[in-house]
């Protein structure tokens, strides 16, 4: 039996689809999971993981938005014969310190390092993406993008470069063992830079606008998310507000041999996709 199969979590997301279509491309077998995917991964029901996990040999790991599971999964995996791991995490983990953001992804962290598996971990800076396939996407349509950002920049990463390098350091066993990437791109935007960026790009008429924390918290809650999330979302605010994480690092060019994308090269490509037409 060979496992030279790589498990795809978080198949049908942001950068789990990324990444299998890169790698079915270049010749890998990839299983593609999660709750609505044809294999049926659930991080709340481990009952169904061993299925997922047979004859399998790398995993990319998207964790679950909640601390916990990773751990009883990387055990799961070892007992399957995985051989190695590769983790998506949020820049400067290691400095968020006592802040409530990320507790899921410093939980998933310290499951895949205290494995006996070969693992990486590709921690990535806000994504471009963010603007056009997630959070801050319906605001920019409705006009305004009000969030407290303040005037720290954030070097956003392309999830195309993400997804280049999850796929690189997937088909190079051993190349990236133990080590942390941290993905950001070439120079930090402020918000309010992104937020003109891309009106004058799509020919939007949108603002940026610097509320507090709290304003933000309540816009969330009156948005549909839980009073936990919303906390959560405005701490990685407070978080990138002390600038630790504002300069942009080299790793991309470490593993792809080459500089990350521009943020102007999204926002041309997504404007020209029709991604903020109201
Ligand atoms: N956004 C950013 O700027 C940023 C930056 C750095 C790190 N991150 C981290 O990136 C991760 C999200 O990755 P992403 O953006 O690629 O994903 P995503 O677009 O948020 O999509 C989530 C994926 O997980 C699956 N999923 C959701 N709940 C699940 C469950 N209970 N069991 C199994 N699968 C489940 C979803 O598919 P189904 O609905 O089919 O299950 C989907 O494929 C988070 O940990 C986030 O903290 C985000």
């Amino acid at each position: 039996m060979s496992n030279d199969t790589t498990l795809v979590l978080g198949a049908t997301g942001k950068t789990g689809r990324r990444v299998a279509a890169r790698l079915r491309l270049a010749g890998t077998q990839v299983r593609a999971a999660s709750r609505s995917s044809r294999a049926r991964f659930d991080w709340s029901d481990p009952n169904g993981w061993e299925q997922v996990l047979h004859d399998i040999g790398t995993v990319y790991v998207v964790p679950p938005s909640v601390p916990g599971p990773v751990h009883e999964f990387v055990a799961r995996a070892e007992d399957a014969g995985v051989r190695r791991l590769v983790l998506l995490s949020g820049r400067g983990a290691d400095t968020w310190g006592d802040s409530p953001f990320g507790l899921d992804m410093r939980s998933a962290e310290d499951a895949v390092r205290g494995s006996a598996l070969e693992w990486t971990v590709l921690r990535a800076s806000n994504f471009d993406q963010n603007f056009d396939e997630d959070l801050f996407h319906a605001p920019l349509v409705a006009g305004e993008l009000a969030l407290p950002a303040g005037s720290v920049p954030e070097p956003f990463v392309d999830l195309e470069d993400v997804a280049d390098v999850a796929a690189a350091v997937l088909t190079e066993p051993g190349r990236h063992a133990g080590r942390t990437y941290e993905l950001t791109g070439p120079r930090g935007v402020t918000f309010a830079e992104a937020v003109d960026l891309i009106a004058r790009a799509a020919d939007l008429p949108v603002t940026y606008r610097q509320v507090s924390p709290a304003a933000y918290r309540a816009a969330l809650v009156e948005a549909g998310l839980g009073e936990d999330d919303a906390h959560h979302v405005a701490e990685m605010f407070v978080l990138m507000e002390r600038g630790l994480l504002a300069g942009p690092t080299g790793d991309v060019e470490t593993v792809l041999g080459r500089p990350p994308r521009a943020f102007e090269e999204y926002v041309v490509r997504a404007a020209a996709a029709g991604a903020w037409r109201s």
